[in-house]
């Protein structure tokens, strides 16, 4: 019999996966990454054995996550277009690791994952497996079976005694982890509908939001935080904890029209609270401690680094290259960042550092002033100097 790995989730298409490969003769050994998704994950272990896989092996790669892949994401203010902190897209290359990994444990030659064929996650997944084995063989059964629809798949699902849940009453796409939600589909669809309220999965709404505002302190050390309200915190402790506190406030929702690898526009909608509130400060902290043409250049670096990995790039020379330059900006990126988080807002109301870059004594406006002023009648002159003239 051949033998492949599965990128499992438990949802309703790897879970039909399993039987639609069983019935083409294939031993379907599942893998399912617990990357914080909050999930009753023996429950969906024994889904998977239900529905036929030979074996299922869960692992907690949460720590891995957030050391790897979160942390690296932070350093360099990974955000792709403005609004997307990349939840989903750092995951993958996790994933696919370990589908390698146990491909080559189990003398599997093939894995075989559940994304369509108009998404990224193919892309990021097969890109991965193929920069860390390309002897392995892909099957992505969405792109080639015979459901035209998600009714006909549901149709098969309740015909083989799988458990359907997506149901009209759970319309959405959803992929979680620590570092946040990806909510697709249903209603938002549409651009012009608003979100409605049911599609948030972390946040409370803005009407039950907290009616009071809320200081916190965040401590980072060479770019990564390390304390909350004076307390130390592990990095994955943190987030969790950032995520319970956000989602009091309704911090780090966004509403993106995102453009895919593949080509195609669509509606995104994202929820990352401990995300936004931690990558708020760090932007700070850099604001205070670097100087301005580092700061500058890592403004574009940052946004190639979010695109590399949204394209599925986390592999690459390129970006080991960027982490290498970021690494780098993150030395003196250690202090205090006290924010305000309050009805959908985090706004940053103080900061310091013994990095930091900023003399008051220039910057003041008293009669503590040591800025020659007399030196900017020349700076000027000789600034404007090739173009003086020529307007
Ligand atoms: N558009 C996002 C990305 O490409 C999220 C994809 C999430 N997948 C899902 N099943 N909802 O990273």
């Amino acid at each position: 019999m051949k033998k492949v790995v599965l990128a499992y989730s438990g949802g309703l298409d790897t879970a039909c996966i399993i039987s639609w490969l069983k019935e083409r003769d294939y031993q379907v050994i599942a893998f399912l990454a617990d990357l914080g998704q909050q999930e009753d994950l023996e429950m969906l272990r024994e889904r998977a054995q239900r529905t036929g896989a030979s074996k299922v092996y869960i692992k907690n790669l949460q720590q891995e996550f957030v050391q790897d892949f979160i942390i690296p994401a932070i350093k360099a203010n990974a955000v792709y277009e403005n609004k997307y902190l990349l939840a989903t897209a750092l995951g993958r290359p996790l994933i696919a690791k370990y589908l390698v990994d146990i491909a080559h444990q189990e003398n599997a030659d093939t894995i075989v994952h559940g994304c369509t064929g108009k998404g990224n996650d193919q892309v990021r997944i097969e890109l991965a497996v193929n920069i860390l084995d390309p002897r392995l063989k892909i099957i992505a059964p969405l792109r080639i079976w015979e459901f035209k629809s998600r009714e006909q798949e549901i149709e098969y699902a309740l015909k083989k005694e799988i458990p359907v849940e997506v149901t009209k009453s759970k319309p959405y796409s959803l992929d979680k982890n620590l570092w946040g939600v990806s909510i697709e589909c249903g209603l938002l669809e549409d651009p012009n509908n608003e979100p409605p309220e049911d599609a948030f999965q972390m946040t409370k709404s803005l009407l039950a939001a907290s009616d009071n505002p809320e200081y916190i302190v965040l401590g980072f050390e060479q770019g990564v935080p390390v304390s909350l309200d004076g307390k130390t915190y592990a990095p994955q402790d943190m987030i969790e904890k950032l995520n319970e506190i956000g989602a009091q406030h309704t911090i780090g929702r966004t509403d993106l029209m995102e453009n895919r690898i593949v080509g195609i526009k669509s509606r995104e909608v994202y929820e990352a609270p401990a995300g936004w509130i931690i990558l708020t400060a760090h932007k700070e902290l850099e604001a205070l401690n670097l100087d301005r043409i580092t700061s500058d250049f890592k403004q574009v670096i940052a946004d190639q680094y979010a695109r590399l990995v949204y394209q599925g790039l986390w592999y690459s020379p390129l970006k080991r290259a960027l982490d290498a330059f970021i690494a780098q900006t993150q030395k003196n990126i250690s202090g205090q960042v006290r924010m305000k988080l309050y009805k959908g807002c985090c706004t940053v109301v103080g900061r310091n550092s013994k990095y930091s870059l900023y003399k008051k004594e220039f910057a003041t406006y008293t009669e503590q002033d040591k800025f020659d002023q007399g030196l900017a009648e020349g700076f000027i002159k000789i600034t404007g100097l090739p173009y003086v003239g020529n307007g």
